[in-house]
């Protein structure tokens, strides 16, 4: 990002703090239930390894692929399984997680799947929700930070597949 500067948003104490709370709430709310943490790749690979390790509550946890916005920045606004879920999630109170609601078509699409394969309940969890860009009327249950239309990356989010070990968010700004 030649002539631009870092500026960050989130830092990583304010992830951690918040992460850790999200995940003593889940905890308590899925007491009882059947809980399984879908997390949706590879954005929320690094939210949802630190998000699971403050669950208390027995979980299984999977992973599934759509497609994404590839090397841009708009959303094609089609979704595609590109690696299925790999359990069968009949009868469990899915979690899916993933990095960012943006439109919302990607978590929008996944819920119906869930829904679909016989889930007993399907809620979502974010660390981001950019409510203003949103294409599909989708709240997420669980989200750590509402921020304005800027790209951000970092903590998971790619720019060319890049940034996502970066362990704050951040976008760029002129010099
Ligand atoms: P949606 O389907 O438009 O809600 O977009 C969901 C996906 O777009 C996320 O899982 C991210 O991979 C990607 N995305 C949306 N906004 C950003 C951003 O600001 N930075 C990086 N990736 C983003
Ligand atoms: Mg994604």
């Amino acid at each position: 990002m030649e002539g631009k500067k870092e500026n960050i948003l989130i830092s990583k104490e304010e992830i951690e703090k918040k992460v850790a709370e999200l995940g003593s709430r889940i905890s308590k709310e899925y007491e009882g239930k059947n809980l399984y943490v879908l997390s949706l790749l590879r954005g929320s690979f690094i939210f949802a390894a630190d998000l699971v390790r403050h669950i208390t509550v027995p979980t299984k946890i999977g992973f599934m692929t759509t497609s994404s916005y590839g090397h841009s920045e708009v959303s094609t606004g089609s979704v595609k399984i590109v690696n299925d879920i790999p359990d069968n999630i009949e009868g469990f109170d899915v979690l899916i997680v993933d990095d960012i609601v943006d439109t919302g078509i990607t978590m929008d699409f996944v819920v119906n799947h869930v829904k679909s394969l016989g889930a007993s309940s399907v809620n979502c969890c974010v660390l981001l929700d950019k409510p203003e860009r949103r294409k599909v009327d989708i709240t997420p249950n669980y989200c750590c930070f509402q921020i304005p239309d800027v790209f951000v990356v970092g903590y998971g989010l790619n720019y060319g597949d890049y940034y996502r070990n970066v362990p704050y968010i951040f976008n760029w700004e002129e010099k």
